[in-house]
């Protein structure tokens, strides 16, 4: 019998549909959003769910002071903004909402109404800091998805839930696009192929409970609940509280979406863009920019790591498309259960020194073009070494530096405080980043690819979601390094100021 082959996708599928996203004050979801607006005009209506801060309590005014002020959305100003205001006001509804909130807060008139409009949800909001305090990783990264599993139920509506790569903690070697489980201590798997983690839940919610009581100072609570966090991640598999809570929240989505459409992308290191919407665009300090921002400024010289490793790199521009390519999927076919992974390591491999050598090479040779990332030009070496010889060499010589630096203030005499300041830069970031340096897996995007390929020839150039013909060499030098200077850092003059206003305020006085 002849194969069938695999039907088409078409992003007309997104024609007079409602979508529904959150988190597009944050990295990925600009470029999200701006993909929709700019290149799929058959959408109907985008409801965005942000939710008010003290200077802008609602969605829209956050919107318009945070997100359409961005320079992401340059391009489709090009000449005329006021075509860009029309097309805002035209597509975007806004939601003031918090997603952690019953309902996100929103009445239930509110909530159902929103249910009842909603076609497509696209879920991109998290909290990615690594070392949150586990009551909140919890809240945001998992239990915020009752919301989105409510708001879907009504309609059977498809979700997109964007995840990350690192769900799959300490496994190693080719990591398939499929339900992954703990590395680690055992958590019972349901028949339908999610692990029951709801009784994981209560425990890990009655632990930060006893944490709250047990430490009524702030301060000493924090770092409970992040310690906490933290080993209870090492625990079961992974490196993170991050990487765990949003492992938790796959398997909450695939238990309570059964016979609904849930696609879970999971990107892995997601960087500054390939070329849209314009090359190198990037919003704030990612992983792997934190440890070049800390090399240029010449405050890293030794990292643990391994330079033969490969690192997974994705640039922000392929996450967004995959999204859009994910969301017309869902909106066409039969509901289904699918994993995606967006990611680079089998499909073009990227070596940890070859992205040392790109940035040291870039550095040296043309530092002065990049005044925001290079302040001077970068004497130094940038160097790997194994996580046992980090330990011994940099972590002594920092704990050295401590016991040195108390003795001379202990006698009055000054102390030179730069050496200590690097040698604890190169310490923390170490402490949160070297697992990511240290990889011992490739995450396969076949599935991905498989996607790509049944969307129409034109299309997939429009959409494009995987690097595999991207040059690193030309990426680096090019595209990320300009655009860390460009979109990511002040100008040192403006640094300057803002940190004035801070010390200003801040009793502490301020740090740059
Ligand atoms: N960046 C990466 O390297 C990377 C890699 C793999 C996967 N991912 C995934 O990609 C997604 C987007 O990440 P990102 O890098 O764009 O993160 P981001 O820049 O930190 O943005 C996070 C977004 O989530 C929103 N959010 C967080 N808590 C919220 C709450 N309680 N209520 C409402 N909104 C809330 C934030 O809104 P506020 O502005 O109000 O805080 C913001 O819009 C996440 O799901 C993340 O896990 C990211």
């Amino acid at each position: 019998m002849e194969a069938q082959s695999p039907s088409t996708i078409s992003l007309e599928s997104f024609t007079g549909k409602s979508v529904f996203i959150t988190g597009v004050t944050g990295f990925v979801g600009k470029v999200l959003l701006e993909k929709v607006l700019r290149s799929v005009p058959s959408v109907e209506r985008i409801y965005l769910l942000i939710r008010g801060n003290r200077r802008y309590p609602s969605a829209e005014e956050r919107f318009q002071h945070e997100v359409a002020t961005s320079s992401v959305f340059d391009v489709l100003k090009g000449e005329d903004e006021s075509a860009f205001e029309r097309l805002c006001q035209q597509k975007l509804r806004f939601v003031s909402g918090e997603l952690t909130g019953e309902r996100f807060g929103l009445s239930e008139a509110a909530f159902n109404e929103l249910a009842l409009d909603v076609d497509l949800v696209i879920n991109a909001a998290a909290s990615v800091n690594f070392r949150e305090p586990l009551g909140d990783a919890l809240a945001i990264n998992a239990l915020s998805l009752y919301n989105i599993i409510k708001l879907t139920q009504v309609r059977k509506t498809p979700v997109v839930h964007v995840s990350t790569c690192y769900v799959n903690g300490y496994h190693q070697g080719k990591i398939e696009e499929s339900v992954s489980g703990p590395a680690r201590a055992p958590i019972p798997k349901s028949a339908a192929g999610y692990y029951e983690v709801e009784p994981l839940i209560d425990r890990l919610q009655t632990r930060v409970e006893s944490i709250v009581q047990d430490e009524p100072e702030p301060g000493d609570r924090t770092n409970a609940l992040v310690e906490a966090g933290l080993s209870e991640a090492d625990y079961y598999g992974w490196n993170d509280t991050y990487t765990f809570t949003k492992w938790i929240g796959e398997q909450l989505l695939m238990q309570h979406l059964q016979g609904q459409a849930l696609t879970i992308l999971r990107p892995s290191i997601v960087e500054s863009s390939m070329s849209e919407p314009a090359p190198g665009w990037i919003e704030g300090v990612k992983v792997a920019d934190a440890i070049i921002m800390a090399y240029a400024r010449q405050k890293v010289t030794w990292f643990p790591g391994d330079p033969r490793a490969v690192i997974d790199i994705i640039p922000v521009d392929l996450v967004a498309n995959s999204l859009v390519l994910a969301g017309a999927e869902a909106l066409s076919e039969p509901p289904q259960h699918r994993i995606y992974q967006c990611s680079s390591s089998t499909c073009n491999p990227l070596s940890i020194k070859q992205v040392i050598d790109y940035v040291v090479q870039e550095g040296k040779a043309n530092y002065q073009q990049y005044p925001n990332l290079f302040p001077m030009e970068p004497r130094r070496a940038f160097i790997m070494i194994p996580g046992w010889a980090f330990r011994i060499g940099v972590t002594g010589a920092y704990r050295l530096a401590v016991w040195k630096q108390r003795l001379l203030s202990g006698l009055g005499m000054s102390v030179s405080t730069a050496q200590l300041s690097n040698l604890d830069t190169m310490v923390k970031l170490a402490v949160t980043f070297s697992f990511y340096t240290r990889p011992s897996y490739r995450f396969s995007n076949e599935k991905l690819s498989e996607l790509a390929a049944r969307v129409g020839d034109q299309e997939r150039s429009a959409f494009p979601v995987t690097p595999g013909a991207l040059d690193w060499q030309h990426y680096f030098r090019r595209i990320h390094l300009p655009g860390l200077n460009r979109y990511a850092l002040r100008p040192k003059a403006m640094r300057l100021n803002r940190a004035k206003v801070r010390a200003s305020r801040s009793p502490v006085g301020a740090e740059l």
